[in-house]
């Protein structure tokens, strides 16, 4: 249901992205991991719309991102790299008013019960803008999942959040597979591994390595030998990504 088609694209003479291909299909649970600079926030931008491709096209449900953007919207929660959201605003203020954009039905019990999911009810009226970086972080999530979308797309969800609270997240998101499709990327190889269906290895902008988590250790292990741990499957492809 989400294809990269050839998708490059460059940043002046930086080139983000080379040539990716990859299809994710519904109630997949997909992660995206690299070094720094991979490119992963690019691919995620591009599927949702936030920048348009420099050659290639990304589609949605046969819709094609850079054409269909607001219909596609509808159909994905994002939760970017670096959220924003309103400081002046209180929790129920800022979900009531995305609730009313996006035509949220019964806006009230929505928000309550996601305000409850990432542990903010007893924040639910106070402003954003006396929130730490994890109270923003839940914020965040409870925003992009307020329309129920069929499409999950985190970038780095857990990052900044405690470790309990990374956990609770970590299991409501893996509760969704099979309902939701989800793309996700993280720097926590326990954590691609513990959620995902299929796990994609970006390096330079390049889609490197692709498949069960269990797929890429056996073909890195060859016979006879220890199954590698997927540190040792992520260091084998991204070699000589620093220094
Ligand atoms: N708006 C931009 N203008 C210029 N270059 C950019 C822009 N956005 C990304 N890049 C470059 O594209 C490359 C990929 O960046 P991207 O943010 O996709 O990496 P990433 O895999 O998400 O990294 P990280 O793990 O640090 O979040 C980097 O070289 C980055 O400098
Ligand atoms: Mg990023």
């Amino acid at each position: 249901m989400i294809r990269f088609e050839r998708v490059t694209k460059r940043f002046y003479n930086v080139t983000a992205l080379r040539e990716l291909t990859l299809t994710i299909e519904r109630g997949e649970l997909f992660a995206l991991v690299g070094p720094n600079g991979a490119g992963k926030t690019t691919a995620i931008r591009l599927l949702c719309g936030v920048l348009k491709p420099t050659s290639g096209r990304v589609t949605v449900a046969g819709m094609d991102v850079a054409r269909d953007g607001v219909r596609v919207k509808r159909m994905i929660g994002y939760l970017p790299e670096e959220p924003s959201l309103y400081e002046r605003m209180t929790p129920r203020q800022l979900l009531r008013f995305f609730a009313s954009l996006y035509g949220v039905r019964d806006a009230e019990g929505r928000i309550e019960e996601l305000l409850a999911l990432v542990g903010m009810l007893d924040k639910a009226d106070v402003r954003i803008s006396t929130f730490s970086k994890g109270m923003r972080q839940r914020i965040s999530i409870a925003r992009a999942l307020l329309h129920d979308p069929e499409i999950l797309v985190l970038d780095e969800p857990t990052m900044g959040l405690d470790p309990l609270t990374a956990k609770e997240l970590r299991d409501f998101v893996s509760g969704l597979r099979g309902k939701k499709t989800v793309l996700l990327c993280t720097h926590y190889l326990d954590e691609a591994e513990q959620l995902c269906t299929r796990l994609g290895i970006l390096h330079r902008g390049r889609l490197v390595a692709l498949g069960r988590p269990e797929e890429l250790k056996a073909e890195l292990g060859g016979a006879g030998r220890d199954s590698p741990t997927l540190e040792e499957v992520f260091a084998h492809y991204t070699r000589g990504s620093r220094g």
